[in-house]
């Protein structure tokens, strides 16, 4: 007998018919994404599911008495209550290695598009503003040859320094939980303790995953100890970072900019002050966000939830769970 899954996320038809070859499948039908209360309805019989960013806490488990996967279609997971995914024994699993380039793509556009001001003078073209002998108000700040501090150098640290250094030659340091000796000596890159990162880098681009160690890493002490002139790039997720102190530190001058792909809260409320600031470029977290990936996320959480299903080994389980 086939396995129930439910899958609670819009899929590609190539990944549906493979899911629906090997499992009996329900779907969530909703114009909005599913909610955690609609998800325990909806999935009540099902062993598996497939979703991306729903919470996955105690609760849900309660009124999941056959759920033994979750398949994240996704490659953060700070959806999963970890503690008490392990105490009911469901397996959770996550989408990496495929993103890795197209996120660290994304990270590059922000640092472009803040330092050269590409969407704020996007918008002064088209307001009309553009006159000639207007251009000595338009200078941005050169992203080549500066210093880029990576926090976070997991495979996506790694592709965005591997862009900075190979495409603009830029000096690239980085911290990390641990040091990298081999990283450091395949890409040339510098390990340096927080704070020697925060003062020396130009650019400063944080994709550690979201843990109880990291919600709020980066607060109103980090914000100070950077250059007046640094711009912040956030590609990680919102909760890393102390929104109320980025925007202070960005009304007083005390950075130059940000490039913002994760909110606090997302979507971004209308009376966000970010929202008012032309030296911020927000995009609403499409890190991941091409076809060519998102297809290849899609199936790669297809294949996980089978796999897992099965028992099989081929399955990207998120390291706290893996056995
Ligand atoms: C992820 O997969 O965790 C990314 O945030 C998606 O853009």
């Amino acid at each position: 007998m086939k396995p129930k899954v439910y899958v609670a996320a819009r899929l590609p038809e190539e990944a549906e018919a493979y899911l629906a070859q090997h499992c009996e499948v329900s779907k969530w039908g909703g114009e909005r994404s599913i909610t955690t209360e609609q998800l325990a309805q909806e999935a009540q019989a099902a062993e598996g599911i497939l979703l991306t960013g729903v919470g996955v806490d105690e609760a849900l488990l309660e009124k999941l008495p056959n759920l033994k996967v979750v398949s994240n279609m996704s490659v953060g997971y700070n959806n999963f209550s970890i503690d008490a995914m392990k105490r009911k024994g469901v397996i959770g699993t996550h989408t990496p290695y495929v993103l890795d380039a197209t996120v660290a793509d994304l990270v590059f556009a922000l640092i472009l598009s803040v330092s050269r001001r590409i969407a704020e003078l996007d918008r002064f073209v088209r307001a009309g503003r553009w006159v000639k002998g207007s251009d000595v108000n338009l200078f941005g700040t050169d992203v080549h040859h500066t210093t880029l501090g990576i926090i976070g150098m997991g495979r996506i640290g790694e592709a965005i320094a591997q862009r900075g250094k190979l495409g603009f030659d830029m000096n690239v340091v980085y911290h990390n939980r641990s040091r990298k000796p081999d990283t450091e000596e395949r890409l040339d890159i510098t390990y340096l303790e927080l704070d020697e990162l925060l003062e020396q880098s130009d650019f400063v681009v944080l994709m550690t995953p979201l843990t109880k160690d990291t919600e709020g890493y980066i607060g109103a002490e980090a914000f100070a100890k950077m250059k007046q002139t640094a711009f912040f790039i956030n590609a990680s997720r919102g909760q890393t970072v102390d929104e109320a102190a980025l925007i202070e530190a960005l009304r007083t001058g005390a950075i130059a900019g940000a490039g913002l792909d994760v909110f606090d809260q997302e979507p971004v409320s209308a009376d966000n002050p970010l929202l008012q600031m032309d030296q911020v470029v927000l995009v609403p977290h499409i890190g991941s966000a091409t076809a060519a990936t998102r297809f290849d996320m899609a199936m790669l959480a297809a294949r996980n939830l089978v796999e897992a299903l099965r028992g099989g080994e081929d399955v990207h389980i998120v390291k706290e769970l893996q056995p």
